[in-house]
């Protein structure tokens, strides 16, 4: 049975995770229509990731016994103004959702829930590797600067990142 701060914090984290998956819809929206198609199919392939994320926990939380709320999120962002601001947008939402879930593991030994504990040790993993993806695309983007032809790779090459993206559980 979950303790109560921890069903609230729990919420709290599926509403982040469904909040993500729209922020990266909106990403991948606005690289398809400015001419970015990998970028786009990497967008929606993180907006996936991040619906699984949320299922995840949602059910985890029905499963001991809590109840997991669906509940309004804010409205993503819809204007990027370039590529890399919207990495480097992508890459402080991670470290936020990072933090997030340090918090929520932290929650777990006040309160000596040591299966969620467990359950929390994917996430852990998983915002490893959601930063590292996040900083090698960024280091990609710096080392082209504004040349329009190593964009033009740059959208094809991103299209293997989505293949070594974090697998399902
Ligand atoms: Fe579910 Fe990208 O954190």
């Amino acid at each position: 049975m979950l303790s109560d701060h921890v069903q609230q914090a729990l919420n709290n984290q599926i509403r982040y995770e469904a909040e993500s998956s729209q922020i990266y819809l909106s990403m991948a929206s606005w690289a398809e229509t400015n001419g970015f198609e990998g970028v786009a199919q990497f967008m929606f392939a993180q907006a996936d990731e991040e619906r699984m994320h949320m299922l995840k926990i949602l059910h985890y939380v029905n499963e001991r016994g809590g109840y997991a709320a669906v509940t309004a999120l804010d409205a993503p962002p819809t204007q990027f103004g370039s590529v890399k601001e919207m990495f480097e947008q992508l890459l402080q939402h991670e470290i936020k959702v990072s933090q997030l879930i340090n918090n929520l593991v932290d929650i777990t030994l006040q309160e000596k829930d040591y299966a969620t504990h467990n359950f929390l040790q994917w996430y852990v993993a998983e915002q490893i590797e959601e930063e590292a993806t996040a900083r090698t695309i960024l280091d990609k983007i710096k080392l082209i600067g504004d040349e329009k032809s190593g964009f033009y790779l740059f959208d094809k090459d991103i299209r293997a990142l989505i293949a070594t993206a974090p697998t399902k559980p």
